[in-house]
């Protein structure tokens, strides 16, 4: 794994962000795997405001997300849908139509799984996966004890999650529980990964990463192997 190690949170998403353009730019065709959270939420605006000054298109990119919370409709402004439409999909030229993000209100979750990832298949799967990291190791939703080897799938959220989540919402009762999330296995398919983790309470998880061992109770032990991780971290977190 290469890391990056930045002196702030902005330095790291300047460069998450010249990374995705670069990549953007030197294909006729990309599939990107995105996140959301707080992380790169500044990446997002960086590749915004390239957008407005050089033009950057979009037009033959594909985005899959990592996850979508089961329950909310797709104008809650707690969902990954609305998240991307406000901080990257409304600011760039991408075709709606090429943006993929479970859907979390369906009847039938379990065809939904299957039929997202055979969508990523049809792709011929993800080439730049973009990942944030949660203090207890999880990357998408895939918690503590997901075997290595999921795709996606239906996750119950752990109560360190819903918790950390709380603050995008009113309290700690309307985290949705359940979530639709790319399984590890779906995340270790992509080509390439990019990891960014930023600040203080993001260290010990880091640490574990870098330096503990590979296991199931800290599933982005298995990002160690991966043959092309880059990890960009600011000084807090490293
Ligand atoms: C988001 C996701 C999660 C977050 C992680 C870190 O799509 O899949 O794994 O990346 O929970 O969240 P933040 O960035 O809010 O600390």
């Amino acid at each position: 794994m290469k890391v990056i190690r930045t002196t702030n949170h902005q330095e790291m998403s300047k460069i998450a962000a010249n990374i995705i353009l670069d990549r953007i730019k030197s294909s006729s065709h990309i599939t990107l795997g995105l996140a959301t959270g707080g992380t790169p939420i500044q990446t997002y605006a960086y590749l915004a405001e390239d957008y407005l000054e050089n033009q950057t298109s979009y037009q033959h990119v594909v985005t899959f997300n990592l996850d979508e919370y089961i329950g909310l409709p797709k104008d809650d402004p707690n969902s990954y849908h609305y998240y991307m439409h406000q901080h990257l999909f409304s600011k760039v030229n991408i075709p709606r139509d090429q943006t993929f993000i479970p859907n979390g209100l369906t009847e039938d979750l379990a065809a939904e799984c299957e039929t997202y990832e055979q969508k990523i298949q049809q792709y011929n799967g993800i080439d730049l996966q973009l990942l944030g990291l949660g203090k207890n190791g999880h990357i998408g939703f895939n918690e503590p004890g997901t075997p290595f080897d999921q795709h996606t799938h239906i996750v119950s959220l752990t109560r360190s999650t819903i918790q950390a989540n709380a603050r995008f919402f009113g309290t700690v009762e309307e985290v949705p529980k359940q979530a639709i999330t790319m399984g590890i296995g779906s995340i270790m398919e992509s080509k390439e990964i990019l990891l960014l983790v930023s600040g203080k309470e993001k260290n010990q998880a880091l640490n574990k990463l870098l330096h503990g061992r590979i296991d199931e109770q800290f599933p982005a032990s298995i990002l160690n192997n991966h043959e092309n991780v880059t990890i960009i971290a600011d000084e807090d977190a490293i």
